[in-house]
């Protein structure tokens, strides 16, 4: 493996509330431990096209608290095939580039394994999705951030269903994945939830309805997961309307709001404590995410910095930092 001196950092599939907060501790960690970073725009669409662009610690400045993210995603067809990957490759080497982090969900990893063992270049992954659905973290950056918009929505919602007398039917993302629908549901009350990893029985949901409608319940909600096996909301309530045809239901579907919003201090500090790398990268390991030593790793970073503010808080911030400079925690 290369002596790495140049780190690019991109974001790639769908955007997730966080990523910005990753963003800024992976461009500070890098500059913290002497490393020269560099941010690749549109994920791997923009490695291919060469939008690669040097990042300084005031590049990262205030946006811990943004939704979206300022590197900007893309989901890429390109990368899918070698000549796509080869193409990445020269520009990164163009860049002297030797590693990379990766913010970014399943898609996004998948890819980076394919590059990886292809062209010997080490990818660490931060998990970066709404969806809640990878292998090797407890929670992914975003979900918090996604479940509380659901719970927020469904808490209005539920004013007005119990205001009509209505079963509403709110459809949830997650792709093939019911963690959003489940947590939310739980979080939110919801009467039903409907998720892609347990098979629903339409006739069982209408007989729980009828069963409720008989306790004198006049209104409810249905969290739908958007992959639930019965079909998306529109679907599921058609076929229980189908079946109590004097059932007043409405069918709401949040949509693409799951996916903005400012992160919650969950999702910044899972971020902030991800984005700490250094010492998987001295390992020249690929993947790693969520690990219980990389966050350690980053605890130390934090209380270093810490020590080293208190006893620099006077001294003018730089662009570059090196190690013993205070550029981790500055805001
Ligand atoms: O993976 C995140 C996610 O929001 C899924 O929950 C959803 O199915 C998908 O992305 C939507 O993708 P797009 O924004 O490309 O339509």
């Amino acid at each position: 493996m290369k002596r790495i001196e140049n780190i690019g950092v991109f974001t790639s599939g769908g955007d997730s509330p966080g990523m910005n907060a990753a963003i800024r501790a992976v461009v500070r960690t890098g500059i913290w431990e002497g490393f020269d970073m560099f941010g690749i725009y549109r994920g791997y669409e923009g490695m291919i096209d060469g939008q690669i662009e040097p990042l300084f610690s005031h590049s990262v400045s205030n946006i811990i608290q943004r939704g979206g993210t300022i590197l900007k995603t893309a989901r890429s067809k390109r990368f899918m095939t070698f000549e796509g990957r080869a193409q990445a490759y020269e520009h990164l080497m163009k860049h002297n580039i030797h590693a990379l982090v990766a913010i970014g969900g399943n898609g996004t990893f998948t890819g980076a394994a394919e590059f990886t063992k292809e062209f010997d270049i080490p990818v660490i992954g931060l998990p970066g999705t709404i969806d809640n659905d990878l292998y090797g973290t407890d929670y992914t950056i975003g979900f918090d951030t996604a479940i509380n918009t659901v719970i927020e929505a469904a808490d209005k919602i539920r004013d007005t269903a119990t205001s009509h007398d209505r079963l509403f039917f709110i459809q949830v993302m997650g792709r093939d994945s019911g963690y959003i629908a489940l947590w939310s549901g739980v979080a939110s009350g919801a009467e039903f939830i409907l998720i892609p990893e347990t098979k629903t029985y339409i006739d069982n949901l209408t007989r729980l309805v009828k069963h409720d409608i008989r306790k004198n319940k006049t209104s409810g909600i249905v969290i739908v997961a958007e992959g639930d096996d019965a079909g998306d909301a529109e679907s599921v309530a058609a076929q229980v309307k189908e079946r109590l045809p004097e059932l007043e239901t409405r069918v709401t579907i949040l949509g693409h709001i799951q996916r903005g919003g400012s992160p919650t201090a969950r999702d910044r500090m899972l971020a902030s404590m991800l984005g700490c790398f250094d010492q998987s990268l001295e390992r020249g390991t690929a993947g790693g995410y969520g690990r219980t030593d990389q966050q350690t790793d980053c605890l130390h970073t934090i209380r270093r910095s810490h020590q080293e503010s208190q006893r620099n808080h006077s001294r003018p911030a730089g662009d570059v930092a090196g190690p013993g400079t205070v550029e981790g925690l500055k805001t």
